[in-house]
């Protein structure tokens, strides 16, 4: 790798980082866009099925839904910037720009209608609306504008001094080198990696939050862990089910065999067994994501299974890709699709400001590993595509225009070849064995306690094979011990239940219909 210079880095692929690069490239910055993926594939974004929630008749109400699923402490001028510039920007980027069609109906666009939205409002592509929209989006910034896409490039320290950011050390093929930069903007996605069941890629390993908390940027919300009520755990892997299908009508049911009245009989005309949504919420499968996740939890510890049932409309016709997805898994859906939650978005990170701008100076964040305000303590959903474009945009054209200096970069030290292969593997389970019985989707005050315990204790055996050696494999490893503290970290200081971050007592379960009943 050669040492370089440009006026933007923008670190990640994902929808954030291709609009941050895009707007950087607008406003006539040499934009360097680095990626650790090698494949589309390795993008969150490429992951993301539901769609883009945009303003139609009444943004108020927007605005009002996000801050309802957040359990209002989502910050509403966050909120303003988001829902005020949607429709706009998805038009004139994704739309007109990016050439993406989204699925139409006689009437124009198909909005779809997912949990917590008042009325459908989600532009989607079938419900495999990422992939739709990254690949097509990285063929246009590769293609289309001046910007260099460094692939299998990825970044292990920031370049900073004195609260102000230079830059980062780029690795490739085992080689690293300093790029130098006016600006610096941080793309690089969520956390999934710290958990054994995530609806992300494995290269989530929440680099970029680990890099600016090291250069000493703020941090705020790390506790609220996303788990997404729907994912289907099978041996060949986990796979997202979609909330659109939830939108359309599939139903929760629990392992509870309903009688019916007069016979005795088993009920036939539905696969599985009892509904149990409505005894939790007033909209049923159709409440905030958190509320929905527990629920499921809680009936699987009760009655053994949660399966959704797609019975109520054509699941095959509606849902094309996610049924080949099904079949491709070995899951036959018409007898009702087994479902458990899955970490799916961290919905705190980099703290920024409505342009992007970190705490530290000439440092950006966007997309999953920021925390703009407007998630609070629960995202609304899809709404993460959308953040990810309008911050870009705005970080993006912010970032153009600042002076590069050249210090002198961190020293990092030569790769040892005896780095035992199976080292970062074997610490991971450790960290994901913690993360998922800790730190997950409930947690109690000791077990956060113990999760701290371990995870200091293993953050100190690598930052001891950091100090003697350089490799990505170990570089992700720390990001991931760093970003496990600081969500363990957060949650233990955080004394209340709210929204993602729910706490228990030792040996309580998750909340019973009576309990949670609203
Ligand atoms: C989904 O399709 O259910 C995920 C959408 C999102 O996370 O916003």
């Amino acid at each position: 790798m050669e040492r370089s210079t440009t006026d933007v880095l923008v670190l990640g692929a994902g929808i954030a980082g291709l609009s941050a690069a895009l707007a950087a490239d607008e406003a006539g910055a040499d934009v360097t866009l680095a990626t650790k993926a090698r494949r589309p594939e390795e993008a969150s974004t490429w992951w993301a099925q539901g769609g883009i929630a945009i303003t139609r008749d009444d943004p108020e109400q927007f605005e009002q839904d996000i801050l309802e699923a957040s359990a209002g402490t989502a910050d509403e001028d966050a909120i303003e910037v988001l829902v005020e510039n949607a429709a706009e920007t998805v038009r004139d980027v994704l739309v007109d720009t990016v050439g993406i069609e989204f699925d139409t109906n006689g009437d124009g666009f198909d909005y779809g209608q997912e949990a917590a939205h008042d009325e459908p409002r989600i532009l989607h592509v079938n419900a495999e609306t990422g992939k739709h929209i990254h690949v097509p989006f990285l063929n246009y910034v590769a293609d289309e504008t001046d910007v260099t896409i460094l692939e299998d490039t990825a970044a292990l320290e920031l370049i900073r001094h004195e609260g102000r950011v230079h830059g980062a050390i780029l690795e490739h093929d085992d080689e690293w080198a300093p790029t130098f930069a006016g600006s610096t903007v941080l793309a690089t996605g969520g956390i999934g990696a710290l958990y054994p069941r995530s609806t992300n890629p494995p290269s989530a390993t929440g680099d970029g939050i680990a890099m600016a908390a090291l250069a000493g940027a703020d941090v705020d919300d790390m506790e609220y862990v996303q788990f997404h009520p729907t994912a289907c755990h099978t041996e060949s892997g986990t796979f997202l089910i979609s909330e659109a299908v939830r939108g359309e009508g599939g139903i929760l049911r629990n392992g509870e065999v309903p009688e019916v009245e007069d016979s005795g009989a088993r009920e036939t005309s539905s696969p599985g067994g009892e509904r149990f949504m409505p005894d939790y919420h007033r909209d049923a499968e159709l409440a905030p994501r958190d509320i929905v996740a527990r629920a499921v939890t809680t009936e699987r510890e009760l009655t053994g299974e949660v399966t959704l049932d797609v019975s109520a409309f054509d699941f095959e016709t509606e849902f094309p890709d996610l049924a080949s997805k099904c079949e491709q898994h070995d899951v036959d859906w018409t007898t009702g699709i087994p479902i458990a939650p899955a970490q799916h978005f961290l919905c705190g990170g980099i703290v920024v400001d409505e342009w992007g701008r970190t705490t530290l100076d000439k440092l950006y964040a966007v997309g999953e590993c920021s925390r703009t305000g407007v998630h609070g303590a629960n995202r609304l959903a899809s709404t993460s595509l959308l953040e990810g474009l309008v911050w870009g945009q705005r970080a993006g054209a912010d970032a153009a225009g600042k002076p590069i200096e050249t210090i002198e970069p961190p020293e990092l030290l030569e790769r040892d070849p005896d780095l035992p292969a199976t080292f970062a593997k074997d610490k991971f389970r450790r960290l994901r064995r913690v993360m998922d019985e800790m730190v997950g989707i409930e947690r109690t005050p000791s077990g956060l306690k113990r999760a701290q315990g371990v995870l200091r204790r293993l953050k100190g055996e690598v930052d001891a094979y950091v100090r003697t050696r350089t490799s990505r494999s170990l570089y992700e490893l720390r990001s991931a011990s760093i970003v496990s503290l600081l969500i363990s970290r957060a949650a233990a200081e955080n004394e209340q239940s709210v929204g993602c971050h729910y706490l228990v007592e030792e040996g309580e379960t998750t909340p019973t219909p009576e309990s949670a009943k609203q």
